[in-house]
């Protein structure tokens, strides 16, 4: 088996559907070990691109590989060092955990005694130890979710793939599920995640960000944050006018947002002086004034809003 740096690279990868780009020409590598963030809207090609990386569809532009496996020449190869977590993941809804455990692993070449250890180490990382008899259509949809993860592991990959794995959950069982992948991914393994919530990808090595197919940036949270324009921070005798105003200017002054009774203005100029001038010409006296880093979210729209596209 190759070694490597890298557990997935890809080159100048496409996937057209007739006439349509769904991914188009992307490049980008991911580091062993890594969690490695994949955002972008719905539409953006995340799915897309998870299958031709799990080597489920053909990529019909550019090359790539996973743990050295090339795209499309050894897509059977790549398969049995890859876990891979779908959408729409199944598991048996009349079966219990535990057996829901024992038929992933028995699609596996793994020996009974192997496959019992397995299936014990999937429950604990899981923590589903106390409801392992539990049938699993009467788990909350939160242990269903770890539980199809730690099902996609059982013949134990180096990388994992997963598909917007929290979409629809509330953020105390998305913040269990991250716990999850860390436990994960400081055992070794790389985790490839997309996901359309903007403040789970804080919690990855990198990130790339993804829309209409192409990709607009990798990078790590931090240095995005670090790259973005500063955000003004303002406050105002009467905020909730002083915020209609702001509105109101801006195609002037730059995009404005409420943060309780604060006010954040991604300024366009350096012009502090016109946001006073105005503030004062309605009334809205400027209390207080300060730069601040901007959020990734707030990266992400900059990133996004048409002048940067
Ligand atoms: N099999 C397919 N045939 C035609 N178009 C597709 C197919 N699969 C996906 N698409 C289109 O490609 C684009 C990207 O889809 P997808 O990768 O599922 O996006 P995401 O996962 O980011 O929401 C969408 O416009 C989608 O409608
Ligand atoms: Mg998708």
């Amino acid at each position: 088996m190759p070694s490597l740096d890298y557990s997935v690279e890809v080159k100048n990868l496409s996937m057209k559907f007739g006439d349509f780009t769904a991914v188009d020409d992307i490049s980008f590598e991911v580091r062993r070990g890594e969690v490695f963030g994949f955002l972008g809207p719905n539409g953006a090609g995340k799915s897309t691109t998870i299958r031709m990386l799990c080597g489920i569809l053909t990529p019909t532009g550019g090359s790539g590989s996973v743990c050295g496996f090339k795209l499309g020449d050894d897509n059977a190869r790549i398969k049995t060092v890859i876990g891979y977590m779908s959408q729409k993941f199944s598991l048996y809804e009349d079966l219990t955990a535990y057996e829901n455990l024992d038929f992933y692993s028995g699609v596996y070449p793994i020996n009974r005694n192997q496959r019992r250890d397995r299936i014990e180490e999937a429950l604990d990382i899981s923590r589903l130890q106390p409801r392992r008899h539990d049938i699993t259509g009467t788990l909350p949809v939160g242990l269903k979710q770890r539980l199809a993860l730690v099902c996609s592991l059982m013949h134990k990959p180096q990388v994992l793939f997963l598909d917007e794995p929290t979409a629809g959950v509330d953020p105390l069982t998305r913040r269990e599920f991250w716990e999850l992948i860390y436990r994960l991914s400081e055992s070794g393994v790389t985790v490839f995640v997309t996901t359309h919530y903007m403040d789970e990808v804080e919690h990855c090595d990198r990130i790339a960000l993804i829309n209409a197919g192409k990709l607009i940036k990798v990078d790590s949270p931090e240095r995005l944050k670090l790259s973005g324009r500063k955000i003004l921070e303002i406050e105002c005798a009467n905020w909730q006018k002083a915020f209609e105003v702001l509105r109101r200017h801006e195609a002037q002054i730059g995009e404005s947002a409420l943060f309780g009774t604060r006010i954040h203005i991604a300024p366009k100029t350096d012009d502090v002086v016109k946001i006073e001038g105005i503030l004062d010409s309605s009334d809205c006296k400027l209390l207080s004034k300060r730069e601040i880093m901007p959020s990734l979210e707030d990266v992400f729209v900059s990133l996004l809003s048409p002048e940067q596209l």
